[in-house]
């Protein structure tokens, strides 16, 4: 059976000059489709290093990332692109929308590199925005938008496609525990509608409790999954 995810013995280790980094050790995780995996562990433990190599934004010094069965570091560079553009959807922490298009453009940009007609488009992007709570806000661009609001124009751009996976690295960090809570809400009902798999970093305890499945990391290890 293909996970949407497996990892196996991944280990990434950062050069700099004489300095060794270990950013990940063996690390070995299966995921399956429509899990929703919150991934934790204190400052420098290897969580974002982790994301990037499962979104082939980066990859191991040795061990394997595979994505519906294919492995990543086999694919050439058009190949990758592609997947990163059809299969993963990504939210990071906030700012990360263009600041001078308006949310409903910030949307459709990723559907416009896919080649996405401009009607479909239209017709997505506003059903997203709706579906996320945004509806009437459209023409704003992010500067006219609070960071919680932003944060949902990011998750509306990472699912509009309905990819296979969402990786979200610390999206709720900017954000009061109140605005980071209706996040969580807006995320586990995506899961749980388009059964979405979403993994996602924090060191929230509040995001952790509220993850169907919890991955703890410490010095680029896994050392606990519950
Ligand atoms: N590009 C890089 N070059 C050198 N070291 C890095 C780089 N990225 C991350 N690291 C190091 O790898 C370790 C894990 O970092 P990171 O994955 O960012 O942890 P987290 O996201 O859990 O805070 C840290 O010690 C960090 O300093
Ligand atoms: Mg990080």
């Amino acid at each position: 059976m293909n996970h949407v995810v497996q990892c196996e013995k991944v280990t990434k280790i950062f050069e700099q000059g004489l300095i060794k980094v270990n950013a990940l050790t063996d690390v070995d995780l299966a995921i399956e489709k429509a899990e929703f995996i919150c991934l934790s562990g204190p400052s420098g433990s290897g969580k974002s290093t982790l994301l990037n190599m499962i979104g082939g934004l980066d990859t191991p010094t040795s061990g394997e990332v595979y994505i519906d069965g294919e492995e990543i570091d086999e694919l050439n560079k058009s190949e990758l692109a592609d997947l990163r553009l059809h299969k993963i959807g990504f939210v990071f922490q906030a700012y990360n929308l263009i600041p001078v298009l308006s949310a409903q453009e910030n949307i459709e940009m990723v559907m416009q590199m896919q080649g996405v007609s401009k009607k479909e488009r239209n017709e997505k992007s506003s059903a997203i925005l709706e579906e996320v709570g945004l509806q009437g806000m459209e023409k704003r661009i992010p500067p006219e938008l609070s960071g919680g609001q932003q944060q949902r124009v990011a998750v509306a751009r990472a699912i509009v496609s309905r990819p296979s996976l969402v990786l979200a690295d610390e999206p709720t960090a900017n954000l009061d525990s109140v605005t980071a809570n209706k996040l969580i809400d807006l995320m586990l009902q995506m899961n749980e509608i388009h059964k979405t798999t979403f993994i996602i970093s924090t060191h929230d305890p509040m995001i952790m409790q509220r993850s169907k499945k919890l991955v703890k990391l410490h010095d680029g290890r896994i050392i606990d999954i519950t």
